[in-house]
């Protein structure tokens, strides 16, 4: 580090010249993340707002009922109210507090929990099976790449502590079947989490578009926490995920006490400390701003395009699809080529996409238009 400081302008600069090299979400490149462009509002707010500090929930009272708001706009979503929980740094947070509230509901007699998850899980379950020295007991996916609900049931022991179920796989954003997991959950009283970071800004707006899929509601019961990501699809600038309970009872479950804070005492419910209070009032106003109709359209557009790219590539005979996708994510693979190898030819030309073991997986983010979708199905023809 310098003595002395360069000025504002030149650092600026300097910046702007290093950063020249990262992609970003305008350019239409990205084709595998599940983030996007954030919404313009929620700039404004996370801008005008970023000195706040909701770890210190004494100093914002205001922010902190605002948190709740936004949390209850969240559960009415899933025919949740009241809601109960936190908006998190991401899903990897709010799927380990799921895990840690379902390890200290558990009985005291059980020593070895199990927690009982699909093989699609997202790698923050293993994270939180190591932090919290849980055994992950991995269902293997059916034909659909969905868990089946009768080997959940025989994978049960008396060790098992909970389930966990994803609605929209990071791999490919298929859905499980939600409600047949419930009624087991709640027959043999465990802990059901679902991890809908993804797909729980796009079920509720399906409208339309609707595919038959499972229902993603607090309707019925048997369930007790949800994932659900605003800095996915909800347009909302990184860090912003959501942990939703369904009683009191649950979201306290972690709570840490805390007695040195400005503010005055407080209690601690998620893993972080020091927490970002403009990511919070960014959700709120994204909510209070789009509303069903404006989350409703965003998601028809995402839909629309995956859907035309589904029928595109199908007509490329050295391409295949995975599996008919359930939202807005599509897996696929080339005939010609091992996945690996079509993954470095596709980045070679210039595409962000994800790959994994069995398929490369593009994302239908808003950011991606039509005519990023026909350049990149241009570039697919010519490999
Ligand atoms: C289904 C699912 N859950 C959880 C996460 C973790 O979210 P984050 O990266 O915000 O921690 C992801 C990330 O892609 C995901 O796809």
């Amino acid at each position: 580090m310098r003595e002395l400081g360069f000025p504002e302008t030149q650092v600026l600069q300097q910046l702007n010249l290093k950063l020249e090299r990262d992609l970003n979400f305008e350019s239409g490149r990205i084709l595998g993340s599940m983030c996007t462009l954030p919404h313009p509002i929620a700039n404004k707010v996370i801008l005008k707002y970023l000195e706040k500090n909701i770890g210190d929930p004494g100093l914002c009272p205001a922010t902190v009922e605002i948190e709740q708001d936004a949390i209850n706009m969240l559960g009415d979503l899933f025919d949740l109210r009241p809601a109960y929980g936190s908006i998190v740094t991401g899903g990897t947070e709010a799927n380990i507090l799921a895990f840690w509230t379902a390890k200290e509901m558990a009985p005291l007699s059980i020593t070895k929990p199990e927690f009982i998850v699909p093989e699609s899980m997202h790698f923050s379950f293993v994270k939180a099976e190591k932090m919290l020295n849980l055994k992950l007991v991995r269902i293997p996916l059916n034909h659909k790449y969905k868990m089946d609900e009768k080997v959940i049931e025989k994978a049960i022991t008396e060790n098992t502590i909970g389930i966990a179920a994803v609605a929209g796989s990071t791999a490919l954003g298929m859905v499980d079947p939600l409600e047949e997991i419930a009624q087991i959950a709640y027959k043999y009283k465990l802990y059901y989490h679902i991890d809908a970071a993804f797909g729980g800004y796009v079920m509720p707006f399906l409208g339309n578009t609707k595919k038959k899929l499972p229902q993603l509601s607090f309707s019925y019961p048997g369930i007790s926490s949800l994932t659900i990501d605003p800095h996915k699809m909800g347009m909302a600038p990184i860090p912003a995920g959501g942990i939703i309970y369904t009683s009191k009872e649950l979201s306290q479950k972690v709570k840490v006490a805390v007695h040195y804070l400005s503010g005055g005492k407080a209690a601690h419910a998620t893993i972080v400390g020091t927490r970002s209070g403009a990511s919070v009032l960014a959700v709120w106003a994204l909510l209070k701003h789009l509303g069903k109709r404006g989350y409703r359209e965003i998601v028809s557009k995402t839909m629309e395009l995956t859907d035309y790219f589904v029928k595109q590539i199908s007509k490329l005979d050295d391409y295949e699809i995975l599996i008919e996708p359930d939202l807005n994510v599509v897996g696929f693979v080339s005939r010609k080529y091992p996945v690996n190898e079509l993954a470095n030819i596709i980045r070679s030309k210039g595409w962000a996409v994800s790959l994994f073991k069995t398929h490369i997986r593009i994302v239908f983010m808003p950011h991606v238009k039509k005519e990023h979708i026909d350049m990149f199905l241009a570039d697919l023809k010519g490999i």
